[in-house]
């Protein structure tokens, strides 16, 4: 199949747009060709992944486009960077690491992107519109814009973001189109009392469940018949983009292009039906701890994965002022957010509660991108279903899946406690 370039293509890819723009066009050529697309399309926001220090080669193709004058085209916000940029001293992190990472920090401003440096871009400057075609990286940031908000964009790979966010031009295929984003199989929520929904384990391991049986398909829930918060499809769509490779869900009822059952499969049959019940949660969510010992000495709660939204911070501080307890002086609470709903921390007050009780908030990173951990953390608690599904194998260590408030209550005894609070 051929592709149709139009005339600004066409200049860029003959260098009139300048050498960063040559490159970036010449890189997206070649993707379209591979996936054999005949056209692309104007993109009007992109998001951009390819911020961690994955490798040399990562900093130096960043770094590439900026010596040779490159400009994003469209408004480009950045996900996480691998270090806290305010506090990376006080956190031991090394010097000639950092010196890297602000390296790579500087190349995305100089290319005229927006410092947001989260991986929750959509809770805060610049949500996507429905309907918005836009370039986004970041699985679970993919995940939310696709089916939260009805923007549309593929899941783009690191460095591709790049380019597309430089010349504001991107293939047309795959979530870009209408008739791609039908779903594929369905997920039946049977015997549930909606109280099970309120419960804050329930949508990061209906995630997991549903993200390891979809797989790359697009799966639509039906059943679940409560209102679902933004931080609740947050944490669904992180974990099912973790455990499968899903980068648009619908829920009937909830979620904007699946108003109804005919609208989320757009008129089509499902491929497969597959029917959840309570136990498959229950089984499910065992599946996310290694282990589930009682007692068993908790180093390190990590939540924030995705960043903490403000809201989610709030709920934290609240229970923290609930009592007068401290962490115990043997395990580290981490807290990774942005800067955004840092702020709003500030101005709310509930900081003081959260750093009184001994939390450290990190901002701008991840922990699987920024050395924080010491090597003798071996025990890792977390509400996270994204955090608990890629630990064991990122960060070599035993990973405890719970909710905020377990996680809260085995921080303060220094091991692990379930249920009952
Ligand atoms: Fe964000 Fe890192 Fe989790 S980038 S989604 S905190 S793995």
């Amino acid at each position: 199949m051929e592709l149709r370039l139009d005339l600004q293509d066409q200049q860029m890819l003959d260098g009139k747009f300048g050498p960063a723009a040559k490159l970036a066009m010449s890189v997206i050529v070649r993707m379209a060709n591979i996936l054999e697309v005949s056209e692309l399309l104007d993109i009007s926001q992109a998001h951009i992944d390819a911020c961690g220090l994955m490798s040399d080669s990562g900093l130096e193709f960043v770094e590439t486009f900026s010596m040779l004058g490159g400009r994003v085209r469209v408004p480009t916000t950045l996900n996480m960077v691998p270090l806290d940029l305010h506090n990376w001293r006080s956190q031991g992190i090394d010097e000639k690491y950092a010196s890297k990472a602000e390296r790579l920090a500087k190349a995305y401003l100089d290319l005229g992107c927006i410092p947001t440096w989260t991986c929750a871009p959509y809770q805060g400057y610049l949500t996507p519109r429905f309907g918005q075609q836009i370039a986004w990286g970041e699985s679970n940031a993919i995940a939310y814009a696709n089916s939260a908000l009805g923007a549309r964009t593929e899941r783009y790979a690191d460095f591709m973001d790049l380019c597309v966010a430089i010349t504001g031009r991107a293939p047309l295929y795959g979530l870009h189109l209408k008739e791609n984003r039908k779903g594929q199989i369905l997920f039946r929520l049977v015997g549930f009392d909606s109280t099970l929904f309120l419960n804050d384990t329930f949508y990061p391991v209906l995630g997991f469940l549903v993200g390891r049986i979809a797989q790359n398909r697009i799966p639509v829930i039906e059943g679940l018949d409560s209102p679902v918060s933004s931080d609740q499809l947050k944490a669904l769509g992180a974990a099912a983009a973790s455990s499968g490779g899903v980068g648009l869900f619908h829920i009937i009822g909830v979620t904007p292009e699946a108003a109804t059952y005919s609208d989320a499969f757009q008129d089509m049959s499902p491929q497969q039906i597959v029917d959840i019940h309570p136990s498959d949660i229950q089984e499910a969510q065992k599946d996310l701890s290694t282990t589930n010992d009682h007692g068993i000495k908790i180093d390190a709660v990590i939540v924030g994965c995705p960043h903490m939204s403000f809201n989610e911070l709030r709920t934290l501080a609240q229970l923290i002022e609930q009592g007068k307890n401290k962490l115990h002086p043997n395990t580290r609470f981490i807290i990774t957010t942005n800067q955004l709903s840092a702020a709003l921390l500030d101005r709310s007050g509930y900081r003081d509660s959260i750093i009184g009780f001994g939390a450290e908030i990190v901002t701008d990173t991840c922990v699987f991108h920024c050395p924080l951990l010491s090597p003798d953390t071996k025990v890792i608690m977390t509400n996270s279903g994204k955090f608990a599904y890629y630990a064991p194998g990122e960060l070599n260590t035993q990973v405890v899946f719970g909710s905020l408030a377990e996680c809260f209550n085995s921080a303060i005894h220094g091991t692990l406690q379930r249920g009952g609070f």
